[in-house]
């Protein structure tokens, strides 16, 4: 098969909801269909969320299950599908948005009766702001929900969406009779707890046509006319260059528990989802059919073996073919690298492989080399964009509770920042570490983990900073007055880029008068 194939049959995304919309049950049902597991409750990786959020020794039990679903392959009609899982849980809302920049687009899973909810809204945010193409699967279906027009309202108003329904319910809860599948013109009717391959699907390929009263009965047919009718005067007729680049999203509606309307989803999915995408670089658009290798990390998961300091980098493919026991340059720290055992992920099984394509992802085992958003090449020295932080939410000093220690406490705080754990601010008055985080729980698991693992112990000192703000001005001079004159609300991030630490909005706004010649971000990259 040829490198252009080989990138063509790829098709890598996430799929994100608010906890409980029902991600992990459509994974499932995904990878049924794949042939990737053969029943059912088979993915566990999400349900940490299940465990309340101050559970987080259940999170680090959970941790080493999750790396085995970290990334699920499986072949599908002449294609393989890469699914990337992201965390349901809202305090590891950075660990998604970075597994976001590793995607070519995302279904997304909205409960039919809760409509969008706040993680939602927050991950859709973030792929607007890529331009990812993205699917909306509307679930439970089974269930009495919000009547169909008005979710698609609140899609629209809320996710800032333009939608294209691909399919249309027929019924809902108690009445759900199916759905009419839009886009193959089908109706696919309703059968609770039926196994896949018991789906009944009727072409209609006119809804007047008398066949779909005698399958739904006179007035549920004469409703999804004037549904439909109202449906195609609406919303604009699906338009794939839209959906690609991020203006349109098509929408279906099912029921994942019942594996209904899942195959609808899927083979849509493979028909017009992206294959693997352009990715950008500092220095330029790296294409995947280009013939050298160019891949970038995005996750890193520690601790496979508590004994071990192991870790895995997760590394997304972005051109050409990369090989095992093949010496690559890892831009960052400038040598050459190679792997002997890079792992993909079918599933739950792990393989050593002896070659990827743009648009898989490979596991690398990782003694320390990798941090987040590094690059391996071929030799050109490239920094992959769109992996930012994002300023954190909650923050906290870290004190050191056994100066014996300071080592291990250092050492233990920059790999869990490389991680991507949390990140860390140094105080450029004092040298003063400070944590921060987007939920309450990492701060137990930097404690928990510092201490299991390095050896090291700390304890915090809560601090009511408002934001952190990553600070630019248009010479350097004029930055460097700034830090001086701000010195005791100045930091440094692991970069050692400087950040304007906010103690409340009222200072921000000040700030941001004070100093009109001051940029002030919310990322680290802009
Ligand atoms: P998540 O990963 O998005 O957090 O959601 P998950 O798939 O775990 O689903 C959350 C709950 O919703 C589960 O029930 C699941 O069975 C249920 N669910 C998923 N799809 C449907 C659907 O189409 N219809 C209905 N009625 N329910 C659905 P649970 O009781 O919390 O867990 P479990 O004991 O069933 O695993």
């Amino acid at each position: 098969m040829s490198a252009i194939d080989e990138i063509q049959k790829r098709k890598t995304f996430g799929i994100v909801s608010h906890p409980d919309a029902g991600k992990t049950t459509l994974t499932e049902k995904l990878l049924l269909f794949g042939g990737a597991i053969q029943e059912a409750g088979a993915v566990k990786s999400n349900k940490i969320k299940k465990h309340a959020t101050s559970d987080f020794m259940e999170i680090e039990r959970q941790r080493g299950i999750s790396v085995a679903t970290s990334v699920m392959a499986f072949p599908y009609r002449d294609h393989q599908v890469n699914i990337l899982d992201t965390p349901g849980h809202k305090d590891f809302a950075e660990d998604t948005f970075r597994t976001l920049t590793a995607v070519d687009s995302v279904i997304v899973v909205i409960d039919v009766a809760k409509g969008v909810e706040t993680q939602t809204e927050k991950l859709v945010e973030v792929c607007r702001m890529r331009h990812t193409p993205i699917i909306v699967f509307i679930n439970k279906l089974d269930r009495e929900g919000k009547d169909a027009v008005d979710l698609l309202d609140e899609v629209e108003k809320k996710l800032g969406l333009h939608v294209t329904p691909l399919s249309w319910p027929i019924g809902m809860g108690q009445q759900f009779k199916g759905v009419y599948n839009i886009y193959e013109k089908k109706l696919v009717l309703f059968r609770p707890h039926s196994k896949q391959e018991e789906e009944e699907i009727i072409e209609i390929n006119d809804v007047e046509d008398p066949l779909l009263d005698h399958h739904v009965g006179k007035r549920a047919a004469d409703e999804l006319r004037v549904e439909l009718e109202t449906v195609t005067h609406v919303y604009p007729a699906f338009d794939r260059e839209k959906y690609l680049s991020g203006e349109v999203c098509p929408v279906f509606f099912g029921s994942a528990v019942n594996n209904f309307g899942v195959k609808e989803l899927l083979d849509c999915f493979i028909d017009i989802a992206p294959p693997p995408l352009a990715r950008e670089t500092e220095e330029r658009i790296v294409r995947p059919d280009e013939e050298t290798f160019t891949g970038f990390v995005f996750k890193i998961h520690a601790n496979i073996d508590p004994r071990h300091r192991d870790r895995i980098a997760f590394l997304r493919i972005c051109s050409g073919k990369f090989e095992r026991n093949t010496n690559y340059y890892h831009v960052r720290q400038e040598r050459q690298m190679k792997f002997s055992n890079p792992t993909s992920f079918m599933a739950s099984r792990k393989e050593v492989i002896d070659e990827a394509w743009p648009g898989d992802i490979v596991g690398l085992y990782d003694s320390g080399n990798f941090n987040i958003g590094d690059a391996l090449t071929q030799g050109e020295k490239l920094h992959f964009k769109g992996i930012p932080r994002f300023s954190p939410e909650m923050f906290r000093r870290v004190i050191n509770k056994d100066p014996m220690k300071t080592k291990q406490l250092n050492k233990g705080l920059d790999q869990l920042m490389d991680e991507g754990v949390a990140q860390m601010f140094v105080k450029e008055l004092n040298g003063d570490k400070i944590i921060g985080t987007v939920g309450a729980l990492q701060f137990d698991v930097i404690q928990y983990r510092l201490e299991h693992e390095y050896g090291a112990k700390c304890d915090y000192e809560p601090l009511s900073l408002h934001k952190a703000c990553w600070i630019e001005a248009d010479t350097d001079a004029g930055l460097q007055a700034f830090i001086t004159r701000k010195k005791k609300d100045i930091a440094r991030d692991k970069d050692e880029k400087p950040v304007f630490l906010a103690e409340s909005a009222w200072v921000l706004r000040m700030t941001l008068e004070n100093f009109p010649d001051i940029r002030f971000h919310f990322t680290s990259e802009f």
